[in-house]
């Protein structure tokens, strides 16, 4: 964990988030309550947002007390979301370990949820940024409407690419693009690095999804922490899938599985065929080429250790198996 080289400038600070997070779920005053909200928060995930968030910070050696707690709220708002994602796609592993929903059931899930959701919030107002919690909260906005899009598109086909890369973008990039931009904003970079910092949180947040959805597919459950061919079997349509049904509109096992033919069998073609078809090497194209899109925009960074690791971070996001 957190042993790649473009975490190193960010150690201290991804310590204070946790440390901050624990701490928060421990605030409450009914000791009901706070073993609910601190079990998500208990296994840290590979903290990409924070991370960028805090990259993004040490532009300037300003504002630093302001960007720890956004770190801190981009973290806590991506668990908000995973709480409320497992609950919606009734996934019982997350980190390798059961979900809030699994343990006690989707009531208890969807609250604690909300409250997450509204603690972030909190945190941000903290830094005093107007702009900045208008785009936190635009981002709540994006979020849930990417994945009531996603809802309301489940074994829906035809759909096109177009439709996917915009819900991908309000339920994943619009936060990474947030974790860029506000990590710049807090510190006071001038508006090109902020800039730079919205378009790089975009692209790699698309990377991020496109890469993520590849791995429901050819992944390693032990390894990325979840459970494997999820997407598919809950009738959600990702980039890969749309590849293959693209390629082969008639023969494809993915169409009776969607009419709920035989599902395990066509599962497990579908899957197969994925694998063997090239969508999968497609699809890392795709994901390509918005790493170079999130290379490219950093060039107005000065040189230095920060664009770095941020361009580090960008590969990583591609090359990742977990
Ligand atoms: C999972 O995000 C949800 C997606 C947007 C794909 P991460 O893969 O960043 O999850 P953790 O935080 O590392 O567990
Ligand atoms: C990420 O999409 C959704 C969020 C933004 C929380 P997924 O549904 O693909 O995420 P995983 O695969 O469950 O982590
Ligand atoms: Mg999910
Ligand atoms: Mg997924």
């Amino acid at each position: 964990m957190l042993t790649l080289p473009f975490y190193r400038p960010v150690l201290k600070g991804l310590e204070e988030v946790q440390e901050r997070l624990r701490r928060l779920a421990q605030e409450v005053d009914d000791p009901r309550l706070a073993p609910l909200f601190a079990h998500p928060m208990e296994v840290p995930g590979k903290r990409v947002r924070p991370t960028l968030t805090l990259l993004a910070g040490r532009l300037t050696p300003f504002g630093q007390d302001k960007v720890s707690l956004m770190a801190t709220a981009v973290e806590l708002l991506h668990i908000a979301t995973l709480v409320h994602d497992d609950t919606v796609d009734k996934a019982e592993v997350r980190r390798g370990r059961a979900t809030l929903f699994k343990l006690f059931g989707p009531q208890v899930a969807v609250l604690v949820g909300d409250y997450l959701f509204a603690t972030s919030a909190v945190l941000v107002c903290e830094t005093g940024h107007l702009g900045v919690v208008k785009r936190f909260a635009e981002t709540i906005m994006d979020l849930a409407t990417g994945e009531l899009q996603e809802h309301l598109s489940l074994g829906q086909w035809p759909q096109t690419r177009e439709q996917y890369f915009q819900r991908i973008y309000r339920k994943t990039a619009s936060l990474f693009r947030t974790a860029g931009e506000a990590g710049a904003v807090l510190c006071g970079a001038p508006e090109e690095w902020v800039a730079a910092l919205r378009e790089y949180g975009y692209a790699l947040g698309m990377a991020f999804q496109i890469v993520d959805d590849i791995l429901d597919v050819d992944g390693v459950g032990e390894e990325v922490g979840k459970p494997v061919g999820n997407d598919l079997k809950e009738g959600v349509l990702t980039l890969p899938a749309i590849l293959l049904l693209e390629r082969y509109p008639e023969d494809n096992p993915i169409l009776p599985l969607l009419r709920g033919e035989e599902p395990e069998a066509n599962l497990a073609r579908a899957l197969q065929m994925m694998r063997t078809s090239g969508v999968l090497q497609e699809a890392h194209g795709i994901a390509q080429g918005m790493l170079q899109r999130a290379r490219a925009a950093l060039a107005p960074l000065p040189p230095g250790e920060c664009k770095e690791c941020l361009l580090a971070l960008a590969d990583y996001v591609v090359e990742r198996r977990r």
